[in-house]
């Protein structure tokens, strides 16, 4: 895949569950054209031996292990990037979890969870940020949303559903509450995406052959067709574009 070429150079990221998938995949590119990655994801083994692939390519790239959900975790994440790189530029909230479930019997717990990882913790993240990019005067702040929070109910995903329309709201006021400083903040609504997240769907020849019925371009989308955005969206092509969700599903949605 070949894109317009970018120069993030002297460029910060942060990229939450970054340890596979979209988040991988989002680190690996923006690392590719030049910027300072840190991956996060609340498997610190996961996130080592992610970094440690991109660093072994030459890349500039730094684990952040932690919870994201976690205040204090979320803190010390900010803090290490201060320590050693004082600035922070983009932000990508793309840690996620999707308990499956049925409302009759979901649990609590598994409703907590999704709330606190897809939501909470990308507010956490992002007030974090957004203080630093005030001072800076500018910043850019993604968040990885869902077909699922806009647009489509996935079936028995209410969790994963009402935390990812959350953050389409989020997106909106904190991109009408920022721009006077100079962030812009965006979401990305992927449809199916071959990732870890997705594997079960996958294994369903079923459901499989339903799903590409049902999207135009007639595939599952690739990490990197979401990685590919996030950079558009983080670069100065982008520069008059806040408080949007955007799709990332083969025209499955079009409005
Ligand atoms: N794959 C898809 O089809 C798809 C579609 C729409 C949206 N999304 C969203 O994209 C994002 C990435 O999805 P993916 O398919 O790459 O998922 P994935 O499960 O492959 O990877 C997610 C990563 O996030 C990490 N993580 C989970 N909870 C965390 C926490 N509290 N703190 C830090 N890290 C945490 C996991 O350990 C994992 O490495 C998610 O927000 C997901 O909801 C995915």
């Amino acid at each position: 895949m070949s894109y317009p070429l970018y120069d993030f150079s002297e460029t910060v990221v942060l990229i939450t569950g970054a340890g596979q998938g979209i988040g991988f995949a989002t680190a690996r590119e923006f690392a590719r054209f030049g910027a300072t990655v840190y991956l996060n994801d609340i498997l610190s083994e996961r996130a080592s031996r992610a970094t440690g692939e991109l660093i072994k390519q030459g890349y500039d790239a730094f684990a952040a292990p932690g919870d994201i959900a976690d205040p204090e975790q979320a803190d010390w994440i900010f803090h290490h990037i201060d320590e050693h790189h004082g600035r922070i530029d983009v932000l990508v909230n793309n840690a996620g979890v999707e308990p499956v479930s049925s409302i009759f019997d979901h649990s609590l717990e598994d409703w907590q969870r999704a709330l606190n990882t897809n939501l909470t913790g990308a507010f956490l993240c992002t007030q974090k940020a957004a203080l630093r990019m005030r001072e800076q005067g500018k910043g850019v702040i993604i968040n990885i949303a869902s077909i699922a929070g806009k647009s489509q109910p996935l079936y028995l995903r209410s969790a994963y559903a009402a935390s990812k329309a959350g953050l389409v709201g989020f997106t909106k006021e904190a991109a009408r509450e920022f721009a006077p400083y100079g962030i812009r903040v965006n979401a990305i609504a992927p449809g199916v995406i071959v990732t870890p997240m997705t594997e079960h769907l996958r294994d369903d020849p079923q459901q499989m052959a339903r799903w590409r019925a049902e999207i135009p371009l007639g595939r599952l989308g690739q990490p990197q067709e979401v990685a590919a955005l996030c950079l558009w969206l983080a670069s100065d092509a982008a520069s008059y574009v806040t408080g949007v969700a955007w799709h990332v599903d083969g025209g499955k949605n079009m409005a």
